[in-house]
């Protein structure tokens, strides 16, 4: 068997990592044949939760999970990792401003960089899904400039998992049949899923969704509406934000990240964007991207119609205005 890989998981004692951990502690990521040491990482208020969660994971006696490390020191979570899921981060509470929670974000991400760029390996992959996951992924990407920052993402794998459910349900086919439906930009309401270049496999054959469902008024209406505020919908029903489908999500996003996507298929991903499709360069904006060598590759050259261009032009507006936010703090500090 392989030497275990080190693996951190910070909001630890949080909602989304009690289901993620057992995700990856059960192989579902790295792999049945990997050996894992698991980092729980949180702050001093949850080592009493913390312990519960560690006291569990022996109890699930899983073969892969040699070793678990909990701790309240970010040198000590990110030593040596070779995968960083970036759970935690500061709620937004009750007549919180937004710049208030940027700004509360944006130091424990600085310290999450610095951190990452002292001790984790040269090659860690980093998953950042604590909210506003594109701009913490970029603040901690700044301050960790050892770490190439392809290293670094932001998830909208769940946005995406809600989409190509959303159009799976409308033609009552399983999930596995539908494929390359993409989210556009930033983890938020004004994200663009769009299903113009989905595929659905149909009587064997691969078909484009938008034949197939021949309703562009729902692509461009319902889908993009029910997809933008799935989460709030969630929240609506079970009083707390999504954490059983934001686990599975971060669980797919690595795992194509480390293993790779199937020829002709594409998945979508928060990376530093290069200028595509007339974002803004050096703001994580979510593309399709394919993955091979544990490497991603913005899919270039896809058709968007001037409905989408509007669409993708609003998401990148605010993702800047968020960069700019960002950095006024940092300047400030
Ligand atoms: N990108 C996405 O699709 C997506 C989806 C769902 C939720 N989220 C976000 O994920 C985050 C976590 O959600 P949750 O439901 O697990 O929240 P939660 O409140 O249940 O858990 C968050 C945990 O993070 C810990 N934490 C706070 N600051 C920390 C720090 N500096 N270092 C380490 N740990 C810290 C808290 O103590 C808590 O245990 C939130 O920001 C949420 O908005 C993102």
């Amino acid at each position: 068997m392989a030497e275990p890989i080190r693996v951190v998981v910070t909001g630890a004692a949080g909602q989304i990592a009690y289901s993620l951990l057992y995700m990856i502690a059960r192989g579902e990521v790295f792999g049945k044949d990997q050996p894992l040491i698991l980092h729980l990482l949180d702050i001093p208020p949850m080592v009493g939760v913390l312990e519960g969660v560690v006291m569990e994971l022996s109890d699930c006696a899983l073969p892969l999970l040699r070793k678990v490390v909990p701790t309240t020191d970010p040198l000590v979570g990110f030593k040596d990792v070779s995968a960083a899921f970036l759970v935690g981060a500061m709620p937004r509470k009750e007549g919180m401003e937004r710049k208030d929670l940027l700004s509360a974000n944006v130091k424990i991400f600085k310290v999450q960089g610095e951190a990452l760029d002292k001790v984790a390996k040269k090659d860690v992959k980093v998953l950042v899904v604590g909210n506003p996951a594109n701009t913490n992924a970029l603040v901690c990407a700044n301050y960790a400039p050892s770490i190439p920052r392809e290293n670094f993402s932001a998830m909208t794998r769940l946005d995406q998992n809600r989409a190509s459910s959303q159009i799976a349900n409308k033609l009552g086919v399983p999930i596995t049949h539908v494929s390359n439906i993409i989210i556009w930009g930033n983890h938020s309401s004004t994200q663009y899923p769009d299903a113009s270049q989905g595929k659905v496999l149909i009587n064997n054959e691969w078909k484009s969704v938008a034949d197939a469902l021949g309703d562009n008024a729902y692509l461009e209406g319902q889908f993009i509406d029910t997809v933008q505020k799935r989460g709030a919908a969630v929240i609506a029903a079970r009083k707390m934000s999504s954490a059983m489908s934001a686990a599975k999500a971060a669980c797919d996003h690595m795992h194509d990240w480390w293993n790779g996507t199937a020829p002709g298929k594409f998945v979508s991903m928060g990376v530093f964007s290069d200028g595509s499709y007339n974002s803004p360069k050096d703001v994580v904006f979510s593309f399709p991207v394919e993955i091979k060598n544990k490497q991603w590759k913005i899919v270039e050259n896809l058709s968007v119609s001037s409905f989408g261009q509007t669409k993708l032009d609003l998401t990148a507006k605010e993702l800047q205005e968020e960069k700019n936010e960002a950095l006024s703090v940092l300047d400030s500090n």
